[in-house]
């Protein structure tokens, strides 16, 4: 059975001379059983001719915004909706740079902004063009964004340089896509993640927070997206973004976050607990900016409620996973918290080392549940977040190898 089998493959092509490739990718993804309807821009008909791709697709290609064939003129919402994916292959760097900054001036670019499907990028450019920070800085965007990116290759290229740049070979791009319709760890799974600090406001301009940046939870919610799972983000004041496929939830305060979690988690069948809460919150928020007439000021904290193991006390409890942010001892403390907030598994990081932990874009960790201690070598917060991802799918209820 094809993973690809009945799928909906919307697969936009851009101007660049291995435009041509794409007849053969049309080819390989109906190999597979796919449907594909394809999207040109001006550019790429300059390279191939839309009647190529009608011919293999089977399917009018698509070209304008305006479609006045479409159900009331909106081709663009329709193609949006009918996408199980987006792929845009190749895609040139100035493709690339108009859908990092949200432009939607032609009907591919328009679609890629209306479309909720997972986003597939194949770049293909000259080796100079793909190395200029400006072209990195978007493909870091994008990717950041939720948007797989394929290659691009290393090799030959049309202009006879040699470097990177040339579109992945169609059959690794196939394989590619198909691997995101295998079904993944937490598939038919519902999943609710915190991620992020909180901010306890003192008064109107000040708060007590710490430093987690949210990288960590954010990648564990694209890992367990991308594995299938239905998944919730509920996130503290962070300057990231989420993929569309990603429910995200923001708030600002532990109280807040507390109300948004139980909101969220009827029902779910996995609760990650990433987020840095504060454990204390002022008594008294002042409602005017507090003067600084006196040497000192004392501020009266109380505890916060604990987000997670609030969760875990509910009657009918997801599978829940806790982290442990430890200086010292950190497994013997890590176990602690398992133990007293009655989880099912808590990752263990040591923040002491300030190249992995808060605001890195690497980690490692230590998982443990009651039987179980896995040491997870540092390596990057997604392929982290991807380990964890699979180790909690394989323990839910009703998993089957
Ligand atoms: O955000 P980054 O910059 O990527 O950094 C990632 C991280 C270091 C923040 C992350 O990897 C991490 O360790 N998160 C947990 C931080 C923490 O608050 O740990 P803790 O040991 O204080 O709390 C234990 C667990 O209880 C955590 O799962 C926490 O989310 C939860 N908790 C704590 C207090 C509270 N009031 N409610 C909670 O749910």
């Amino acid at each position: 059975m094809y993973e690809l089998s009945n799928r909906h493959i919307l697969l936009g092509v851009t101007g660049g001379i291995a435009a041509y490739k794409a007849a053969d990718l049309v080819r390989r993804l109906r190999d597979q059983n796919a449907f594909v309807k394809v999207v040109m821009t001006l550019a790429a008909t300059e390279f191939i001719t839309p009647l190529t791709m009608q011919a293999l697709s089977g399917e009018p290609v698509h070209l304008e915004l305006l479609d006045a064939d479409a159900e009331a003129g909106m081709g663009h919402i329709e193609l949006a909706r009918w996408a199980d994916a987006l792929l845009i292959a190749p895609a040139s760097a100035n493709f690339i740079a108009r859908i990092t900054h949200g432009q939607a001036d032609d009907l591919l670019s328009t679609l890629y902004l209306a479309c909720a499907a997972p986003k597939f990028v194949a770049p293909a450019m000259n080796q100079a063009m793909w190395g200029q920070p400006s072209t990195q800085t978007n493909i870091q965007t994008l990717s950041e964004r939720g948007v797989q990116i394929l290659g691009p290759a290393a090799g030959e290229q049309a202009c006879g340089d040699i470097g990177e740049g040339r579109l992945l070979e169609v059959a690794d791009i196939v394989s590619e896509v198909s691997n995101h319709f295998q079904c993944g760890a937490l598939a038919g799974r519902r999943v609710v993640i915190t991620a992020g600090p909180t901010q306890e406001a003192i008064d109107p301009v000040r708060y007590l927070s710490n430093r987690s940046s949210g990288k960590m939870g954010f990648a564990l919610a694209r890992a367990a997206a991308e594995a299938g799972g239905e998944t919730t983000l509920i996130a503290g004041p962070v300057q990231l973004s989420c993929a569309d496929n990603i429910r995200r939830v923001n708030v600002i305060s532990a109280k807040q976050m507390l109300a948004a979690t139980l909101k969220a988690v009827d029902d779910c069948d996995v609760f990650i607990a990433t987020a840095a809460v504060a454990d204390y919150t002022p008594v008294q928020v002042a409602d005017n900016k507090i003067k600084k007439n006196a040497a000192e000021m004392e501020l009266t904290l109380q505890r916060t409620d604990d987000i997670l193991a609030t969760v875990s006390a509910l009657p009918q409890r997801p599978y829940c996973v806790g982290f442990a942010a430890e200086t010292d001892d950190v497994i013997a403390y890590a176990r602690g918290k398992l133990e007293r907030k009655k989880l099912d598994m808590i990752i263990a990081n040591d923040v002491s080392d300030q190249t992995i932990g808060f605001q890195s874009d690497e980690n490692a960790a230590t998982l443990i549940t009651a039987d179980t201690e896995l040491l997870l070598p540092r390596t990057s917060k997604l392929n982290l977040a991807k380990q964890i991802i699979d180790q909690v799918g394989t323990r839910l209820p009703g998993h089957s190898d």
